[in-house]
């Protein structure tokens, strides 16, 4: 690990990818190409995370919203996740690879291929990729209140005992950290209910560079800027 970042380097970053559609446009290419480049800065952005020493990196690339786009654009979009997940599973004994969504409305083979890598990469814990895929912040915590809601109702918990450590294990990401770090691009400076709960106490990051132009570099000041600044967690 470098020695000026140390232990200051956030434990959990997440990535709001955001700009694939206007990059490709300023080429007057279709929305896709600007997908595949985006891809490949994910890697790149990966890569480094890894090798820096981040602990957990969320990835959000496909929001439950997504759905709604053109036909082919999804399309486009699910190659890509399934060209991703078969070069992870090529190498997985590098990251553990989690899904955080719904897995249930992605197509049968993407989904086997997700639940594959969950499996194979389960006891890799010292680099964790968690790719957000048909998720929805509102939506996982509507899950973990059901998912109490019938633990309660069966007798297993008592609701008097629901807290927010409680809580927090019937989300998704559980057991990973919350997130300190949240970089999104583009210029749009918003959550888009991604991890609404882990981001309670995150640092934020906008860039107006879009997601393709992203790369070593602005991950690098990114975090610098992520190291000067005093987290205080409702302290003084
Ligand atoms: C936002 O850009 C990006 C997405 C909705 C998809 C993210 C997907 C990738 C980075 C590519 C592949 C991912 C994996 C996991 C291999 P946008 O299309 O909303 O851009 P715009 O706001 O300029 O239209």
């Amino acid at each position: 690990m470098h020695m000026d970042i140390d232990n200051k380097l956030p434990v959990h970053v997440g990535f709001i990818m955001d700009g694939n559609g206007r990059w490709a446009k300023k080429r007057a290419m279709p929305r896709t190409f600007g997908h595949k480049a985006g891809a490949e800065t994910l890697r790149t952005v990966i890569d480094e995370c890894r090798k820096i020493g981040i602990r957990y990196v969320t990835c959000y690339a496909f929001s439950t919203e997504n759905w709604k786009r053109p036909k082919e654009e999804v399309t486009v979009l699910m190659r890509l996740f399934d060209e991703y997940l078969d070069e992870a599973a090529a190498r997985f004994d590098k990251s553990r690879m989690i899904f955080i969504g719904d897995k249930s409305r992605f197509p049968e083979g993407l989904r086997d291929k997700m639940l594959r890598l969950e499996k194979d990469t389960a006891s890799i814990d010292d680099f964790t990729i968690m790719l957000a895929m048909n998720y929805g912040g509102r939506d996982e915590i509507v899950r973990a209140a059901r998912a109490l809601a019938a633990k309660a109702a069966s007798g297993e918990i008592d609701t008097e005992d629901i807290d927010e450590d409680i809580f927090a294990r019937e989300l998704y990401t559980y057991p990973a950290p919350d997130c300190d770090f949240i970089i999104r691009t583009s210029g749009e400076e918003r959550l888009s209910n991604f991890l609404m709960w882990q981001s309670a106490y995150s640092e934020f990051y906008f860039t107006d560079t879009l997601w393709p132009d992203f790369g070593k570099e602005e991950l690098h000041k990114a975090l610098d800027e992520y190291m000067r600044r005093k987290r205080r967690f409702g302290g003084v």
